[in-house]
């Protein structure tokens, strides 16, 4: 076993003097995997999230453990260190969408917030990054959309737009929480897929918090189960799930409705493309992105069975009016904003 990019041991955290909430908590991941951390709301996940990048805010305080970035200890670390590592080495997605975006900042200088405070790049090399990323991240009409404020988004762009902003800067560890969780089942297997190329050629290790357990159980490596504070089990998916220990495992695999709906998420194999360019994806490859496994709409391409109902038209809201919803040359129509 290679050592772990991301290593959390023993951590302990409360809130104010009450009680902890996390207790003896420890998961890891490794460059190129996913470790899945499942639980009940209030099991104690985002807090552990967040403690491990320091995040928890005032009230919040780490009682013990460990938290190691390449065998690097950060528990201890200044804030001017932190600012160094967090976004660039180590990317959040935010548990919650609706809360997570400057509303006074656009959809653009959001996405572009972290590589400007890391000095990546000048302003029109950013701005194309940013609406390229945009793009990957299957938001419709990019060029429009880096213009607007997160009002005038739905709650799954806005999950989107956090998404393309903590990938900007190519971290190698995201911190993903519930990332997917307001998104429709295409657009979530876009960021799936999307993720899944990301570890694969760029060795992202991802600790991706969810309650979806097919979804954990089709992309992660290594799955943490947590309930009410402390981790009941964790070892590979393939063994936590098809052969759970413990009974609040078992209860929480039995209310999954069947694992085999894992299969509607199953991943094409990830075929490295030759040139994931580094901090820079020109707006020209965005156009067709190369993870859309979808049917394309162009001349050639078969016509979608006559019995296979058309979706229908969404009207774009008020709000939204000034971009365009529909499908643009080479862009998928099942990517429509969910
Ligand atoms: N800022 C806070 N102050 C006090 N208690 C908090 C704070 N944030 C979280 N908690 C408490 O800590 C516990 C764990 O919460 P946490 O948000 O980590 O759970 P979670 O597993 O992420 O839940 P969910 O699935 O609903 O997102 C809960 O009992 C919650 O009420
Ligand atoms: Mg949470």
């Amino acid at each position: 076993m290679s050592t772990p990019l991301l290593e959390v041991d023993g951590l302990t955290v409360a809130y104010g003097d009450a009680e902890p909430v996390v207790r003896d908590i420890s998961f890891a991941v490794e460059a190129g995997k996913m470790t899945a951390i499942v639980g009940e709301s209030g099991s104690g996940k985002t807090t552990s999230a967040m403690a491990a990048l320091d995040l928890l805010g005032p009230s919040g305080n780490v009682l013990d453990g460990s938290i190691r970035f390449k065998g690097q200890e950060l528990s201890n670390l200044a804030n001017a260190e932190w600012r160094k590592l967090r976004g660039r080495k180590i990317g959040l997605v935010p548990q919650d969408p609706n809360n997570s975006l400057n509303p006074l900042k656009t959809i653009g200088a959001s996405v572009e917030d972290g590589l400007e405070i890391h000095g990546v790049g000048d302003g029109a090399k950013r701005r194309r990054q940013a609406i390229a990323l945009l793009e990957r991240v299957g938001i419709d009409d990019p060029e429009c959309r880096y213009h607007q404020y997160p009002h005038e988004l739905s709650g799954g762009m806005k999950q989107r737009v956090l998404i393309a902003a903590a990938v900007a800067l190519e971290p190698e560890v995201l911190i993903a929480d519930e990332p997917t969780s307001a998104l429709d089942v295409t657009v979530q297997k876009t960021i799936l897929d999307l993720l899944d190329e990301m570890r694969a050629e760029l060795g992202l290790g991802i600790i991706f918090i969810t309650h979806d357990l097919a979804v954990a159980g089709d992309r992660a490596d290594d799955v943490v189960i947590m309930e009410r504070g402390r981790v009941v089990e964790h070892g590979p998916v393939s063994q936590v799930l098809t052969n759970p220990t413990q009974d609040y495992s078992r209860r929480l695999l039995a209310n999954v409705p069947s694992l085999a709906v894992a299969d509607a998420y199953r991943r094409p194999p990830v075929a490295p493309r030759p040139s994931f360019p580094s901090m820079g994806w020109p707006c020209a490859t965005a156009t067709s992105p190369p993870w859309r496994a979808f049917p394309s709409t162009s001349p050639g391409a078969p016509r979608t069975p006559s019995w296979v109902a058309p979706a229908p038209a969404r009207p774009p809201p008020a709000a939204r009016s000034s971009c365009s919803t529909g499908p643009r040359p080479g862009a998928s129509p099942w990517t429509a904003p969910s």
